[in-house]
């Protein structure tokens, strides 16, 4: 049978995964396939000693694996936003599938980018750019497609939980937990990224857009980082029985569709608080299948080159039987919905509010929280800070609306007795 002739633009974490996949993997991909997969042209720097290139033609010219016309499929794992969007546009005008793991670029750029490929008939594939090798997209857009989506809560930055699960388990301060992941090669070239929430709102961008047919809205969702969480919010969370989760969350509401990533004290017994270290999980909730759980390896090279190849595959498959697509995206159409602003989503909070020791601080507090209609769950006065001299008080709301808790931490941090920012963490229950 004729073989596939492939061209691979970026030979790093993930290029070098995809190589040694479609090395090692060659029979039984072929075998899924009925024809070979062969590797044509590289664009890279420089070899990596990860994989063996020495039988392929190398390039350090991108575009002539985008313009090459031998090529029935390109990989775009450059990474970046520049080159690697002038990589696909020149290959989708060169009538080139492409299959990219770019989540930033797909995020920030992806509506140019599907219209482009729809416009010229090709396929842009992208699952490994949500969640490294867990199949999410697949799920979401085939296994899924049954069913009207009603929440996704998903840990879908492996770097950030790494962090926040050194921090719990391994008592290491963020910097050195940090370190370790890029050390590992889990963290973002950029790591304020990952621990930022960036990465983790680009993914969840493209979550959305598939879960609820929606336009790629990134800049809608509301975004907090990691890099303000303590080791005392951490312990204090394990204490009153929960995990601090970096989570990225959609939810459909009455008022419309809610985007956010936050850390999310979640009670130790979720699901979502087992995964640790560099997993990755999604829950999913449809209204016919109820709760299903997406577990895996989030980032690193053969996971993410994992869903690279099976993007491969699918395209192939595709071409054997064009009958069979599946729009990429979803749905055959978008349809803009109403987003949920931050002011107007409810959720219980954890509150670490540090205050110097006078009679009455405790009343004030819970004045201006009735004020504002938030309940409170549990309360916790913790023993004077030697070196401070401040007294934490945790409080555990019920769920609250985002506007009245944001003015009711102003009034909080106004009062002259507070001694330090009010530290507050978003809980959820799943
Ligand atoms: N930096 C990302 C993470 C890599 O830590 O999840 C995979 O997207």
């Amino acid at each position: 049978m004729k073989p596939v002739k492939l061209g691979i633009a970026g030979l790093g974490t993930v290029g070098s995964g995809v190589v040694n996949i479609l090395q090692k993997n060659c029979a039984d991909i072929e075998r899924r396939l009925g024809r070979p997969v062969q590797i044509q042209q590289i664009a890279a720097r420089r070899a990596n000693p990860l994989c063996d290139t020495s039988a392929y033609a190398i390039t350090q010219d991108v575009l002539a694996v985008a313009r090459n016309p031998e090529l029935d499929l390109v990989l775009e794992l450059i990474g970046g936003v520049t080159t690697a969007k002038e990589f696909i546009l020149t290959a989708i005008a060169h009538g080139k599938h492409v299959v990219t793991a770019n989540k930033a670029l797909l995020a920030e750029q992806g509506e140019e980018l599907f219209k482009a490929a729809h416009q010229a008939g090709v396929i842009l594939a992208f699952e490994a750019a949500v969640a490294g090798g867990i199949p999410i997209i697949k799920a979401l857009r085939e296994g899924l497609a049954a069913n009207r989506i009603q929440a996704l809560a998903g840990i879908i930055n492996g770097t950030g939980n790494f962090i926040l699960t050194e921090m719990e388990q391994g008592q290491r301060s963020f910097a050195e937990a940090l370190k370790q992941a890029q050390q590992l090669g889990y963290a973002e070239a950029d790591p304020t990224f990952d621990v930022e929430g960036i990465d983790a709102a680009h993914k969840l961008t493209l979550l959305a857009a598939i879960a609820f047919g929606m336009p790629i809205q990134f800049k809608r969702v509301f975004t907090e980082g990691i890099s303000k969480i303590t080791s005392v919010d951490i312990r204090n969370a394990a204490e009153l029985g929960y995990r601090i989760k970096h989570l990225g969350i959609i939810r459909r509401s009455a008022k419309g569709i809610e985007m956010r990533v936050h850390p999310t004290l979640i009670a130790k017994e979720e699901m979502l608080a087992q995964v640790n270290g560099v997993m990755n999980a999604v829950m999913v909730q449809g209204d016919a299948v109820g709760s299903s759980l997406y577990y895996g390896a989030g980032a690193g090279s053969l996971p993410t080159a994992s869903s690279v190849v099976a993007d491969i595959i699918d395209i192939v498959r595709i071409l054997e039987n064009p009958q069979q697509h599946v729009p990429p995206l979803a749905f055959s159409e978008t349809e803009e919905q109403a987003l949920v602003t931050m002011d107007e989503v409810e959720t219980a909070y954890y509150l670490r509010i540090e205050v110097h020791e006078k009679t009455g601080v405790l009343a004030h507090i819970t004045k201006i929280l009735s004020e504002h209609s938030i309940s409170i769950e549990a309360i916790r006065q913790q023993a004077v800070h030697r070196q401070s001299g401040l007294v934490p008080i945790i409080i555990l709301t019920q769920k609250v609306l985002e506007y009245e808790m944001n003015a009711a931490i102003a009034k909080i941090q106004a009062l002259p007795e507070t001694g330090a920012p009010v530290a507050r963490i978003r809980l959820e229950s799943f």
